[in-house]
């Protein structure tokens, strides 16, 4: 596969994104990575990623300038290029304008990297220092009006450079310009498909647990259920699936998970019924982080009993995806809520994780869920949060309000099922404000709860924006929570966008 050097760029993961469309194998490392462990890996072809350091800065990231003479392919792209020309005798400056945005580009010369893509396109530039001068032995290809060293190459050292960033979609010829790396310049053959992946991963997982005992905490997300399948296809029985059903989960959820697991795939499948325990521990609490400390902490602790009355377990499967592992290396986001990942388990614990997803992007691990012969409800599931349906009860939770909260929400779910919006909108479903206001039903006074309805569009849950349901579909939802969910007779819309809104109420 491919290797990418991360030295810190903000479109870091979107190259890994496009290696992989190319059905090219692909792994992003640190920039501090060891020759060796390049040598070990033994990739068809490197690439060095932007980052907002410059090479002159006194902290600035550097790679093993021993990399570029192995005589494995690489290409730069803006600051990895300038890295390389720096390296090898050329000049860096900072330019006297920063270049951002759509810059038209025009082909110099004749070459390999550019090969096929017309001699005048739009490219996408984000850079303040640029190549003045291209090192000795290397041609320049390609040129913008600020830029006399848009894209360079030595062909015979088999070192490319582009200032540009080919993996943005503004970049027209993008797409084309990573192709012509991964196949013509590496030779790659374009053959990584999900399919390919199962196998060598089973073969993998096989290696490592051996006849170990596996254990791993299913939460019914897509994640974790495709890694579950996907394990228990190597180790068989001796991977024991830990549910823990805290009572704060959808409608008949916790039941078809018990079908999915125990029956259809017949796998070692503990149900850990403790509604009455979290709803106890949540008795009386209204701040929303307690709710979420709470359920986190409750839900470690079951799992941890759990593990110790099967004895010495030796893996963990966890969910864990890429973009996960590539973020956790760069950012360090500020906590707007403490997210709990029902992956992120006991840190006391002593176990190994067996991270089948270490390396895939979702929609890899839906096309693997599939594969694997997953329900269509399990592989594009919408997300939901580990604490569930407390973050949407806001303030104290009562059974009484969950379970208004989980009939409404069916009837959300099933509506937009029946629209066929189920693959548009990211995220649908019920809160409960606990609001109660004055109504009228059949002449009688009403004095109920009202609704929320909450539904986002979005491709990472980053940011996302209120989704536009057409008005049909929210009048029967309307209609049918108020005639067949008790308690309840008022039903607004969400229409906030995050930011500023985050996109559960808690
Ligand atoms: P917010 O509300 O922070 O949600 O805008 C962003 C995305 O994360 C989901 N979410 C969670 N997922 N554990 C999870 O696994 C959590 O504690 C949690 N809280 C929010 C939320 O549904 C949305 O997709």
């Amino acid at each position: 596969g491919i290797l990418i050097l991360d030295f810190g760029g903000q479109y870091n993961q979107l190259i890994a994104r496009r290696v992989r469309e190319c059905n090219v194998y692909c792994e992003v490392v640190p920039y501090k990575v060891s020759i060796e462990e390049v040598k070990a890996k033994n990739p068809k072809g490197i690439i060095f990623t932007g980052g907002p350091a410059s090479v002159y800065g006194d902290n600035s990231p550097k790679c093993d300038e021993g990399i570029l003479q192995l005589d494995i392919p690489i290409l730069g792209i803006c600051y990895g290029g300038q890295l390389m020309a720096e390296a090898l005798g050329g000049k860096v400056n900072a330019a006297t304008k920063r270049e951002y945005g759509k810059t038209p580009l025009a082909l110099e010369g004749n070459s390999l990297l550019l090969n096929d893509i017309p001699q005048n396109s739009i490219c996408w530039m984000s850079h303040t220092d640029f190549i003045e001068k291209a090192p000795e032995d290397f041609i320049i290809t390609a040129a913008t009006e600020d830029c006399p060293v848009a894209a360079m190459e030595n062909r015979d050292k088999k070192l490319y450079a582009v200032q540009f960033h080919p993996e943005v979609e503004h970049t027209e010829a993008g797409k084309e310009i990573l192709k012509n790396f991964l196949y013509e310049v590496c030779g790659c053959e374009g053959k990584w498909t999900t399919e390919n992946y199962i196998e060598e991963e089973i073969q993998n997982i096989k290696a490592i647990a051996g006849d170990k005992k596996v254990l791993c905490a299913l939460s019914g997300g897509v994640d974790s259920s495709v890694a579950a399948v996907l394990v228990h296809k190597a180790v068989g029985d001796n991977l024991t699936c830990v549910f823990v059903d805290h009572g704060l989960l959808r409608k008949d959820e916790g039941d078809q998970v018990e079908e999915l697991f125990k029956n259809k795939f017949k796998m070692n499948f503990i149900r850990v019924n403790a509604k009455e325990r979290f709803l106890g521990k949540l008795a009386g609490i209204e701040e929303p982080e307690k709710k979420r400390k709470i359920i986190g902490e409750e839900f470690i602790r079951l799992f941890e009993e759990e593990a110790k009355k099967l004895g010495k377990v030796d893996y963990l499967v966890q969910g864990t995806l890429y973009p996960d592992i590539i973020e956790s290396g760069t950012e360090t986001a500020s906590v707007i809520k403490s997210h709990h990942n029902v992956g992120g388990l006991p840190e006391d614990m002593e176990f190994q994780l067996i991270e089948p997803f270490k390396y895939l992007f979702k929609d890899e691990v839906r096309a693997v869920g599939t594969e694997l012969g997953l329900p269509e409800e399990v592989v594009w599931r919408q997300p939901f949060p580990g604490p569930g349906l407390a973050v949407r009860v806001l303030g104290e939770i009562t059974e009484e309000k969950l379970n208004i909260v989980r009939e409404a929400d069916a009837i959300v779910r099933e509506e937009i099922k029946k629209a066929g919006l189920d693959r548009d909108i990211w995220q649908y479903f019920a809160v409960l404000p606990g609001i109660k206001s004055v109504g009228v039903m059949g002449d009688e006074r009403t004095y109920s709860h009202t609704i929320g309805i909450r539904a986002i569009t979005s491709s990472d849950a980053m940011t996302a924006d209120w989704a536009k349901i057409p008005h049909e579909v929210l009048d029967k939802m309307s209609r049918r929570i108020v005639n067949e969910v008790d308690d309840v007779n008022r039903i607004v819309y969400d229409i906030t966008s995050k930011p500023p809104a985050t996109v559960e109420w808690e």
